[in-house]
């Protein structure tokens, strides 16, 4: 990968506020190989079409020898949650885990949190009293989603602080340059503690079952995929909704228009929450998959063993699919995004995210009295990946009851 490079140029931290010209650049080669052997492709149904190829693998063991292999500490020897994983593993792991969890089998599962969640909504909130500047990341948008994937599990909120440092690491190794500052030693440790607190937490949960999914699953699954899989849904279920919501914020301030009409018909929550995830999605590009073989793409052959990065926020402003598409406008029509991407990957916490969004959203800006952002653009996090502001400074005026 050479500096100039367009990838270095997206992973670069000074471009995180507004990658977009980059990818709109990128869109006019829509499978671009880069100098290190690296695919890009960025246009939707250039995008679309690999994400459900059986030939594009999210095994990234398959690359060819010499390719970095983002978000895959499989060195350690410890099993890989069902993420990294194809067809038939990936499907029969997918299946065993949606049981506790959706649909056919437990279709209220995730109804049964909203009491709760509306609660912590509500707690998060009340305290902005009597303030008149908030952190919408620390204050709101981060425990929101923490609580939610405890109780989703079955992991002590309380133990939050313990496991906070582990997550974010993770987090972080799924970047592409997260080499650059020992980021996978680090994710190696931080995967090993965390599986070490989760184990733990498994064997209590076999000898004494509780609510949530760690018991459900525990008398079907091997502790070891258990455990890969607490990992994932752990990680997965934080960093994630926590930017979608932030994403949202700070949108929807840079379009006081688009806010004050949902202010005056929250039934716009629905269509807003998706249009955030076409236009600021939370995961930028998915950079683990690899060619199983030769594969012709809108004139290009990818061949066998390379890394393709499927680039979906390049994908989801794609003018070839969608009007107007550097325009935010919730209102929009047959808005097929790729947020949540599409295939056999697509997001299995989908419904857990939009159940949180549609909580979240419209209780914060009916009661929040928003008055400015104090810092434009905000701090970002370093993760290119997992594209979202690490705080977000506002200054309000008040809080309705
Ligand atoms: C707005 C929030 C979220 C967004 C934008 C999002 C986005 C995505 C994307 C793009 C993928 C595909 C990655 C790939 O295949 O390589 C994915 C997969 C996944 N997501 Fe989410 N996600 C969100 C929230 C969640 C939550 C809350 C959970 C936890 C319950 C979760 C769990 C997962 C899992 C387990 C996968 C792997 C699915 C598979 O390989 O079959 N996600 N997500």
């Amino acid at each position: 990968m050479t500096s100039g490079s367009i990838v270095a140029q997206i992973t670069d931290y000074a471009n995180r506020p507004d990658p977009y010209p980059l990818y709109a650049q990128l869109r006019r080669t829509p499978v671009r190989r880069e100098d290190d052997g690296t695919y890009l492709v960025s246009t939707y149904y250039e995008v679309r079409s690999l994400a459900n190829d059986p030939r594009l693998s999210n095994d990234t063991s398959n690359r060819s020898p010499g390719y970095a292999r983002p978000g895959q500490p499989v060195e350690s020897g410890l099993p890989t949650s069902f993420i990294f994983t194809d067809p038939p593993l990936h499907d029969r792991l997918r299946d065993t885990i949606n049981r506790p969890f959706g649909p056919p089998h437990s279709p209220r599962f995730l109804d049964s949190l909203r009491g709760e969640l509306a609660r912590v909504v509500t707690e998060l909130l009340d305290a902005f009293e009597g303030r008149d500047e908030v952190d919408i990341v620390e204050d709101f948008a981060y425990p929101l989603p923490v609580t939610a994937i405890c109780r989703v599990l079955g992991v002590p909120r309380d133990d939050e602080p313990r496991f906070h440092g582990w997550a974010d690491a993770l987090a972080s190794s799924i970047d592409p340059r997260a080499g650059d500052d020992g980021g996978p030693e680090k994710a190696q440790r931080a995967r090993q503690e965390l599986g070490a607190y989760l184990a733990d937490l498994i064997e209590a949960r076999r000898r004494h079952p509780g609510p949530g999914m760690l018991s459900a699953l525990a008398p079907d699954m091997a502790p070891a995929d258990l455990e890969a899989t607490a990992v994932l849904l752990l990680v997965a279920g934080h960093e994630t909704t926590v930017n979608a919501i932030t994403n949202t914020t700070l949108t929807l301030l840079h379009h006081p228009d688009v806010l004050d009409r949902f202010q005056k018909d929250p039934d716009l929550a629905v269509p807003l929450v998706e249009e955030v995830l076409r236009y600021e999605p939370p995961v930028q590009f998915v950079p683990w998959t690899t060619a199983l073989a030769d594969i012709d793409v809108a004139g290009t052959t990818i061949p066998r063993g390379s890394p393709v990065w499927l680039m979906l926020a390049a994908a989801n402003r794609d003018p070839r699919r969608f009007e107007d598409p550097e325009r935010f406008d919730p209102t929009r029509r047959d808005n097929e995004h790729l947020g949540f991407y599409t295939g056999i990957h697509y997001c299995f916490g989908a419904p857990l995210a939009r159940m949180e969004l549609h909580m979240a959203v419209p209780e914060l800006f009916r009661r929040v009295m928003f008055s400015r952002l104090l810092e434009d653009p905000p701090p970002y996090r370093a993760n290119a990946v997992l594209r979202g502001p690490r705080h977000l400074p506002v200054a309000i005026e008040g809080l309705m009851a």
